[in-house]
């Protein structure tokens, strides 16, 4: 099974990801856990290069699927179907069979952002917004594959209902 997290920063992908890996290893199943841009020595260089550089085209930031059509799709105006087009290419038409939106205000977002952050991470208010609603669009275009939390609620309590979602499903 093919499980990704989404949302603007700050929103606990990460959170959340790690504690479902944890509950699922418990459960004796192997795990691959990876991030994207990343994962492997190449995209962790890429990754760094990405979110360091101070100018990026916004193609050139265009990465995987649901984050790309929300980043540069949406909120930076490149089209969603353009993005869309491109990513077909190269993820050869591999979707994830479930994908957990953490829904966040971008206010919030900030507040949880301690450090001055990467490259992203400086965009201002109004581009978080934008993401943030971007996302909300997306999940209404893929009802079957996106479920979108509440991200405000308590870690312990999302990464429970997570988990019983990718039982279910699996
Ligand atoms: N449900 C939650 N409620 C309150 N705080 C949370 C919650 N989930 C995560 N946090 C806190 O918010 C901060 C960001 O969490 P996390 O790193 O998991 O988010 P992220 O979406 O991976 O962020 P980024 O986009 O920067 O990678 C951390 O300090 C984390 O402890
Ligand atoms: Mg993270």
């Amino acid at each position: 099974m093919f499980v990704t997290f989404e949302g603007i920063d700050g929103s606990g992908k990460s959170t959340q990801a790690r504690l479902l890996a944890e509950a699922l290893a418990a459960d004796g199943r192997d795990v691959v856990a990876t991030r994207e841009p990343g994962g492997t020595e190449a995209g962790e260089r890429i990754r760094e290069l990405i979110l360091s550089g101070p100018e990026i085209a916004p193609w050139t930031e265009a990465g995987y699927l649901d984050s790309s059509l929300a980043y540069q799709g949406i909120a930076r105006g490149l089209g969603v179907e353009r993005v869309l087009e491109l990513n077909v290419h190269a993820i050869r038409g591999i979707l994830p069979d479930r994908t957990f939106l953490l829904l966040l205000d971008p206010e919030e977002s900030a507040r949880r952002l301690r450090e001055p952050g990467d490259r992203i991470e400086r965009e201002d208010d109004a581009f978080r917004s934008r993401v943030a609603a971007a996302y909300e669009e997306l999940a209404a275009s893929f009802p079957e594959r996106i479920v979108a939390l509440d991200g405000t609620r308590p870690p312990g309590e999302l990464a429970q209902e997570i988990l019983e979602g990718v039982r279910q499903h699996s």
